[in-house]
């Protein structure tokens, strides 16, 4: 079947079986920032945005995105360049490679809530794993960021 999906902005067509899954569809087009960690629904390796919002893409069958808005890493590489400075300052961009879906999320949250607490950040980021850094850092880090972005507006 063909797929119709605006892709980080740009209308593409995608060839998927039935029973493929977004991920596997990315991938194969060569949005490799999509990573796969688990392929079970459980790192959030693989987070893109559908209409705006998280979703799972190894979870998420490539036909549900006919007709959709779908953002990778790839779309939103100015954020995500600034979110891995933050997250070098803290010491917690290590092997990367939860790094894509993790900034996912933060731009999510962001969307969400403009200033939220630690708790919030942490609820927004839970289904974010990190094999290497552990979370006190990438929360430090996380912070400083939406606090520089508050001070940008503020100007
Ligand atoms: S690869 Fe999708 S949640 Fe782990
Ligand atoms: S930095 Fe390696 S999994 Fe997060």
């Amino acid at each position: 079947m063909k797929i119709n999906i605006t892709l980080n902005g740009e209308k593409k067509v995608f060839n998927a079986n039935y029973d493929d899954y977004l991920i596997d569809v990315l991938r194969k087009n060569g949005y490799l920032g999509v990573k796969k960690g688990c392929d079970t629904g459980s790192c959030g390796a693989c987070s893109v945005h559908m209409d705006g919002k998280v979703v799972l893409s190894c979870a998420t069958l490539a036909c549900r995105a006919d007709g959709h808005e779908i953002t990778t890493i790839e779309g939103v590489q100015n954020e995500a360049t600034k979110i891995a400075k933050y997250f070098a300052n803290e010491g917690v961009e290590q092997c990367g490679f939860c790094s894509p879906g993790t900034v996912m999320s933060i731009l999510y949250l962001e969307k969400c809530i403009e200033n939220p607490t630690d708790e919030e950040i942490l609820h927004y980021l839970n289904g974010n794993l990190c094999r290497c850094s552990g979370y006190q850092g990438q929360l430090r880090a996380i912070r400083m960021y939406l606090e520089a972005k508050q001070d940008e507006k503020s100007w």
